[in-house]
């Protein structure tokens, strides 16, 4: 039976005891387990059908705790995590061995984040050990940003759903690291690059995804997937009366199922719908969904990365 409520004390006994609890951020729901503990990661990838070769992001409450899980420490990243967590970013981090095999996929890097939600905060703080979570969809899916949409897909697999409402930010976490004293981008997400580029003294490198991309083996191609065929929009094409069109700020006319990001055409109000849009275009009853792309800047690029995912070839 899985439970959706907003009570700490529960999740953390649940956890403490092994189990698995879908944590609300300010990003997506996260699928969530003590990452100390092998036995209770695994079944994060059961219930996810998720191939173990995918590592997972350790949450923690404080800054203070990094040094607890990483043997180094943030170096020239320290002013960028300092403003900017808690928050949507993610940092790849040499781990230190009491961080089991299965979170990083036997990876040196462990991928940390703070996450700036008040639920999920005051839970770890509550508890003695970092919570590995990926997102809380199934496999290859959109990604969850409301505690029902956990439940849709998830009901049976996960114990507890800690109920925070909406997610305010609604891509994942940007992810990103130091190579060679370049700051490298991983995953574009909630936090702009341009963000980062204002707060870093270096160069800033963007790696686009790429199935083949060795130092990130998760960040598969084919993503955020609707279950529909999907199809990006041509101008002046004519489409069947059973597509449904995914729009950034006005719908088209002469079509009845449709989705706007955002009215006032703002990208974080886009994000913050991206995902709900997809699931709601995938209910409708067409064949085929036909995305608009939006502005290549600021979260746009995260948004538009997600976009691209959904089309990509497996
Ligand atoms: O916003 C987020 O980041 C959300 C919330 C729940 O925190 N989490 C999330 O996790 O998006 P997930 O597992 O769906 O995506 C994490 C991505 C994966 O593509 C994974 O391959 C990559 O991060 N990743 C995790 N640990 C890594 C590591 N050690 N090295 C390289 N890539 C890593
Ligand atoms: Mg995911």
């Amino acid at each position: 039976m899985t439970e959706i409520g907003k009570d700490i004390q529960k999740a953390k006994a649940i956890l403490e005891a092994g189990g698995l609890v879908a944590i609300p951020t300010e990003t997506v729901y996260g699928l969530a387990a003590n990452a100390l503990n092998p036995k209770a990661v695994a079944k994060i990838f059961e219930a996810k059908n998720r191939p173990s070769f995918d590592p997972l992001i350790i949450h923690i409450s404080t800054f203070a705790e990094l040094h607890k899980y990483t043997s180094q420490s943030l170096g020239q990243l320290t002013e960028i995590a300092n403003k900017f967590w808690p928050g949507p970013l993610t940092v790849l981090l040499p781990k230190r061995d009491i961080i089991p095999d299965v979170v990083t996929s036997g990876l040196e890097r462990v991928a940390v984040r703070v996450p700036q939600h008040e639920l999920t905060l005051s839970l770890l703080s509550s508890i003695d050990f970092p919570l590995a979570a990926p997102s809380a969809n199934p496999f290859g899916y959109v990604s969850p940003t409301t505690a029902q949409h956990v439940y849709d897909q998830l009901a049976g697999k996960v114990d507890y759903i800690l109920d925070g409402g909406p997610c305010q930010v609604g891509v994942e976490s940007t992810i990103i690291g130091i190579e060679d004293a370049d700051l490298v981008v991983y995953r574009k997400g909630g936090l702009a690059i341009e963000d980062l580029e204002r707060n870093f003294e270096g160069k800033v490198r963007v790696n686009d995804f790429s199935a083949s991309n060795p130092s990130a083996p998760g960040m598969l191609k084919k993503h955020y997937s609707p279950d529909k065929q999907v199809l990006v929009y041509k101008d002046g094409e004519s489409y069947d009366k059973e597509t449904a069109f995914l729009r950034f700020s006005s719908p088209i006319s002469g079509y009845s199922y449709q989705f706007v990001l955002s009215e006032s055409a703002d990208l974080a109000e886009a994000a913050a719908r991206l995902f709900q849009g997809l699931r709601a275009l995938d209910q409708m009853p067409v064949k085929t969904i036909v995305i608009e792309f939006v502005p290549e800047v600021g979260l746009g690029r995260a948004i538009n990365d997600r976009l691209r995912r959904t089309i990509a070839e497996e």
